[in-house]
């Protein structure tokens, strides 16, 4: 069933946090549906501009609607990740989307207000929620490359500014995370003092969280012993997931820990078979594998076990 962020947000505030997963293509939402339904969780999917474009918009959508079939326990929204004001209109005018993000970060404060405020009013005449940013991370996004040194915090007095003036539904704040395999070069962290000092000035706000993989140790070198070389990667400690949803996080962003899993199935699968050219197997062992790690990322979010309450909740 699809419904809105906002009503998850309601159910979820303060409580734990609703994972927000990228998928790109049938395998990675099979075993989306399969972990959350498993483990009992609500649940947003993302589509960025390049998993829209890596098929096509519309073969994501009947993916998406055919394994809701399968799965009718399901209770997720579909999210814009990343969107320009081009793609959010798009996604607004489709119909299918509950929910989209105009990420305008990069623009000057007034800029990012107005472009903002133009969607936020385009999707709410339809009964669309929007996600906003304010502040920037650093790492790699489709349209944007930020270096770490470059990356700005979000500023505590402007993040209430900002969702006054433009009567955005939730905000994604930077405190110190950044998109990719590769966050804290040094011995950064989750930035829990600007979190809090957010909170106090958004009491009840639902805030988001990008560039929460956790990028597990473990995972890498798996990778690197089956041929990768992915050297460095560090990602942000997910038992800190809890704490920041007591802070007023609501949705966490995960895509890299996914790609991971898929790099490292992959990678092994046809070490251990050389002779193998069929797709199957390894596409099987990857949705067993993607499920499992959701449904163990969503203990980590407190969103397991959450279904019969939001279900009530909705009612
Ligand atoms: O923050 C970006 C997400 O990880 C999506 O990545 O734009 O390569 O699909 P993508
Ligand atoms: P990661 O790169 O940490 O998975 O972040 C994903 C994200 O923020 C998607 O919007
Ligand atoms: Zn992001």
């Amino acid at each position: 069933m699809i419904v809105t962020t906002k009503k998850l947000f309601e159910a979820a505030y303060g409580k734990y946090a609703i994972g927000a997963y990228n998928i790109n293509n049938v395998e990675q939402t099979m075993g989306l549906f399969r972990g959350c339904v498993e483990s009992e969780a609500p649940f947003i999917i993302q589509i960025s501009k390049g998993a829209r474009s890596y098929t096509n918009k519309l073969v994501l959508e009947s993916i998406i609607r055919s394994v809701d079939e399968i799965f009718p326990d399901a209770i997720f929204a579909v999210h814009l990740d990343h969107g320009d004001e081009k793609t959010c209109y798009d996604c607004i005018e489709s119909g299918f989307y509950s929910s989209v993000m105009i990420d305008a970060s990069h623009e000057s404060f007034e800029e990012n207000i107005a472009i903002t405020k133009r969607v936020v009013d385009a999707a709410h005449a339809k009964g669309i929620v929007v996600e906003a940013e304010l502040g920037q991370l650093g790492g790699v996004e489709e349209h944007v490359s930020v270096k770490e040194s470059d990356a700005k915090l979000t500023d505590p007095d402007q993040a209430k500014e900002f969702v006054d003036r433009t009567g955005v539904d939730s905000l994604a704040c930077a405190i110190g995370t950044s998109h990719g395999a590769f966050k804290f070069s040094g011995t950064q962290g989750l930035r829990f003092d600007v979190l809090s000092e957010i909170q106090k000035r958004l009491p009840g706000f639902p805030l988001v969280m990008h560039g929460s993989s956790s990028v597990p140790q473990e995972e890498v070198e798996r990778i690197n012993k089956a041929g990768g070389n992915i050297l460095g990667a560090k990602g942000v400690d997910d038992r800190q997931f809890k704490h920041a949803a007591e802070l007023g996080v609501t949705k966490i962003n995960i895509d890299t820990d996914g790609r991971l899993v898929w790099t490292r199935v992959h990678r092994e699968y046809f070490i251990a078979h050389p002779e193998n050219f069929d797709l199957r197997p390894p596409g099987t062992a990857f949705m067993a594998e993607y499920a499992k790690f959701i449904a163990d990322k969503n203990q980590k979010l407190g969103s397991a076990g959450q279904i019969p309450d939001v279900r009530k909740f909705l009612k």
